[in-house]
């Protein structure tokens, strides 16, 4: 099983779900952005220490970007909100049907339909929160 986290920038978000669910989880795990923006910077470096302060270092990830060529190496792609998916699905190739789903499927008693960026909102820790309900539920699920 190989799992892809995918948001816009790869250095928020998709970075912080990798780096809590690849904690609990045997999962192999990548993440990447759907821009190039940030493409082989580490994470944000807010987004690292709120990281750190609960256990998770990640440190060690850099920001790649999406490919169509992803479609074919990861069993489920997991996206943070409605952008990133459709801008992934712009790329499937012809006949691939590998899964992508909304991170907060996975926590629908949150009822909330998307990741905020903490790139804008700040809220590193609300985010984290949030983060981490869904990757219980991702381990639950899979
Ligand atoms: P992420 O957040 O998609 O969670 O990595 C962002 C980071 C940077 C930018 C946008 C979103 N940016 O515009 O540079």
């Amino acid at each position: 099983m190989k799992v892809l986290f995918v948001c816009l920038g790869n250095i928020c978000r998709s970075p912080a779900a990798e780096g809590v669910f690849r904690g609990m989880s045997d999962v192999e795990t990548d993440s990447a952005g759907t821009s190039d923006w940030h493409a082989g910077e580490p994470p944000y470096r807010p987004m690292q220490v709120a990281a750190k302060g609960r256990g998770y270092d990640i440190s060690d990830l850099r920001s790649r970007l999406f490919t169509s060529a992803d479609f074919g190496r990861f069993d489920l792609i997991i996206g943070m909100d409605a952008s990133n998916i459709a801008n992934m699905e712009r790329l499937r190739p012809a006949g691939n049907e590998t899964p992508i789903r909304l991170f907060t499927d996975y926590a629908p008693e949150r009822g909330v339909d998307e990741v905020p960026d903490p790139y804008y909102t700040r809220d590193f820790d609300g985010v984290l929160d949030l983060i981490e309900d869904c990757a219980r539920g991702l381990k639950a699920a899979i």
